[in-house]
């Protein structure tokens, strides 16, 4: 199967790379050398947002890169989030200027609803759990919408919604989200929301396609790079468990973004574009037990609060 940087088009007819860097927890620090040499590198999407309180660093990068002449503005593809906090109507335009100023630009590529969830305004990621309020998509779309008319967010989209979220979204959108950004890896493989959104135009876009390891949001009775088929197959292949992991993802017809910081790995999961997993090794995947990582167990789950267990939060998708 050919596969490319530019893997696919979006319902506004722009290109969306194929594959682009994560930068959750990419440590300020580092984070803007990984971007410089991700960009060096040939990648032209870099994934951010607010909460992974980087932004502001992301920006002295993407200023760089213009100024050295390394990459034009036109030629990268910038997404970044809406924070669960910011979802009033009147403050999602203030929380895209945020960004803006921030990543140092005039407009952003994607601009999506970070979570379906919502949370008392102020309230940072490690106070989410008891400032949990119902949320009103309608009106929160309604003020995206804005911002897509306006220009400042050139594709609008969403994270973190299941097949029934979407279906409440799209009965009452205007303009309907370019993108469902959401957890999707060897072991959570998304299928059936992945063929919802193809038969409804919306791209899904795979965070975690790693399985995000080591981080405390994780769901500890999995491990993406560790899995047995995986390995196997790399092995088979002379490829690394994480090109693997990657390339079965273009292969089943998503973006992936992979986040490092390391030069070595960055080039590494880049490094998937001039092979691929033949069908009869592609085949076993579809036998890995399938489990969420990212459940926001310790994030939106709370016996007290409005989400009370994981099938509510996920509408039985789980
Ligand atoms: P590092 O930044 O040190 O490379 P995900 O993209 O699923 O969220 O996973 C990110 C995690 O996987 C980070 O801890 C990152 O560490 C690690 N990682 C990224 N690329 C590779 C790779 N090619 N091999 C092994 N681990 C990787």
């Amino acid at each position: 199967m050919a596969a490319s940087i530019h893997g696919f088009t979006l319902n506004t007819g722009a290109k969306f790379p194929s594959v682009g860097l994560g930068t959750w927890q990419a440590e300020p620090g580092v984070v803007s050398q990984a971007i410089i040499t991700a960009v060096k590198a040939g990648y032209r999407h870099i994934d951010c947002a607010p909460p992974y309180r980087n932004e502001n660093e992301i920006g002295l990068a993407l200023k760089k890169l213009f100024d050295d002449g390394v990459v034009k503005r036109e030629e990268l593809f910038i997404t970044s989030k809406l924070w669960c906090a910011d979802h009033d109507p009147e403050d999602v335009p203030k929380a895209l200027e945020a960004t803006l100023k921030d990543l140092q630009l005039d407009y952003l590529d994607l601009y999506l609803i970070h979570w379906p969830f919502r949370a008392r305004k102020g309230t940072k990621v490690s106070e989410l759990l008891k400032n949990i309020v119902p949320s009103n998509i309608p009106g929160t779309w309604a003020a995206m919408e804005k911002l897509y008319r306006s220009g400042k967010a050139r594709a609008i989209g969403v994270s973190n919604f299941t097949i029934k979220k979407l279906e409440d979204l799209l009965a009452i959108a205007s303009i309907p989200p370019a993108v469902n950004q959401v957890e999707c890896h060897l072991i959570w493989q998304q299928t059936k929301l992945q063929k919802f959104c193809d038969s409804k135009g919306i791209h899904l876009s795979a965070y975690s396609p790693l399985g995000s390891p080591g981080t405390n949001w994780i769901w500890t009775h999995g491990n993406v790079l560790d899995n047995p088929t995986l390995k196997k197959v790399a092995e088979e292949l002379g490829r690394t468990p994480a090109q693997v992991a990657l390339r079965w993802g273009i292969q089943m017809g998503h973006s992936v973004l992979p986040k490092s910081t390391s030069e070595k790995r960055i080039k590494e999961n880049f490094d998937i574009f001039n092979w691929s997993i033949p069908d009869d090794m592609f085949a076993k995947f579809y036998e890995i037990k399938q489990t969420r990582l990212i459940k926001g167990h310790k994030h939106f789950i709370d016996p007290e609060g409005l989400y009370k267990t994981e099938e509510e939060l996920w509408d039985g998708e789980i």
